[in-house]
């Protein structure tokens, strides 16, 4: 599944759903290097740098192939695609502050290297440079609903970081997830739905399929945060309840163990030693509660398979089917 491309000058390993659109993944790639004239060369390394460190592109690769299946116009697809992996690595410039991570992609954060100062300011250019990006659609739709759901993105973020709850933590941890993850693979499905002249219930259809993806995506990704290993996944492992943040997994297992010594601790966000918290991050790794969180993920990808085998047929709507199965292939 997994097989090794050049993308611009790099090698990169991707999967083989991305085989079909890899020329126009070469001009997205083009169009997320190009910094005004006149920026400063410390920001024009750091950009580089970020965008050299691989990635596996999957929220372009996801519009583009979407776009292409609906005959959406190319020439507004791929700034589209473009201002939304811009997006998406702003908000991993910010995200890796906050959570004090010093490990992406397998290399160093910006954090790790610079200033906090330094690395707000990179992440904020790069949230304007997918702004000047998305304008390219010249689609006002679909740079309002850019704009508005970086809103929602920014504001899972901060639900995360005040653990802000409702008292039911399952409903907070989709709507949290919803927020944060999904709601920019709605972008890319929806969007390149609206670069297209499809019937507006294609478009209802396309906005379910990213939300659904993008749910699967992230439960897989705290399912790996429990699973994964560091090599593997390019990014700290264990430190989502080592930070006190509660996940599928997590709360899969106090579900279903009332009784474990650790969940009153944990639910009102007290810490615990070191030692107490390996001991509870093994017995959820060693527990159902990972096949089970695993399932809800493959529940999300079964209900795209169906809402996509509606969709105009072709090797796009296949390689689709392919990055969905994806999604639901990598924690094991
Ligand atoms: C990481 O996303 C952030 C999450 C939403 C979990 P990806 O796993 O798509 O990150 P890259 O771009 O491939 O590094
Ligand atoms: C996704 O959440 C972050 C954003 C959407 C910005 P995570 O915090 O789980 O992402 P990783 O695990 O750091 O990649
Ligand atoms: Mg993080
Ligand atoms: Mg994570």
């Amino acid at each position: 599944m997994l097989r090794v491309f050049l993308v611009g000058k790099m090698e990169r390993t991707i999967a083989s759903f991305t085989e079909l659109v890899l020329s126009d993944l070469s001009k997205v790639e083009k169009r997320m290097g190009e910094t005004p004239p006149g920026v400063d060369p410390n920001l024009k390394a750091a950009i580089k740098q970020l965008l050299s460190s691989g990635g596996k592109r999957l929220r372009p690769t996801l519009t583009l192939l979407s776009g292409e299946m609906l005959n959406a116009d190319p020439q507004r697809i791929i700034p589209l695609a473009a201002a939304i992996e811009m997006l998406h690595t702003a908000t991993l410039v910010h995200d890796d502050l906050i959570d004090g991570a010093l490990l992406r992609r397998g290399n160093p954060t910006l954090n790790a290297q610079w200033s906090a100062g330094a690395t707000v300011l990179t992440g904020d250019f790069i949230f304007a440079r997918a702004a000047h990006l998305a304008a390219e659609t010249r689609s006002l739709e679909l740079m309002r609903i850019f704009a508005e759901k970086l809103m929602v993105m920014v504001n899972g973020e901060i639900t995360q970081f005040f653990r802000t709850s409702t008292g039911n933590i399952r409903k907070d941890y989709f709507n949290r997830i919803n927020e944060k993850t999904a709601s920019l693979f709605e972008v890319a499905t929806h969007g390149a739905s609206l670069l297209s002249d499809c019937e507006e219930e294609l478009r209802q259809e396309m906005k379910a399929i990213g939300y659904e993806v993008g749910m699967a995506f992230q439960i897989v990704d705290d399912i790996l945060d429990f699973t994964g290993n560091q090599e593997k996944v390019g990014k700290p492992v264990g430190s989502d309840l080592r930070q006190g943040l509660l996940t599928l997994p997590a709360i899969r297992y106090f579900e279903v163990h009332p009784e474990d010594p650790a969940r009153e601790i944990i639910l009102n966000g007290r810490s615990q030693s070191e030692n107490e918290l390996d001991e509870v991050i093994q017995r959820i790794r060693d527990s159902n509660a990972i096949h089970e969180s695993f399932d809800e993920a493959q529940d999300f990808i079964t209900s795209a398979r169906k809402r996509l085998s509606q969709m105009p047929p072709g090797e796009k709507r296949e390689a689709l089917f392919d990055l969905a199965d994806y999604i639901v292939q990598r924690p094991f």
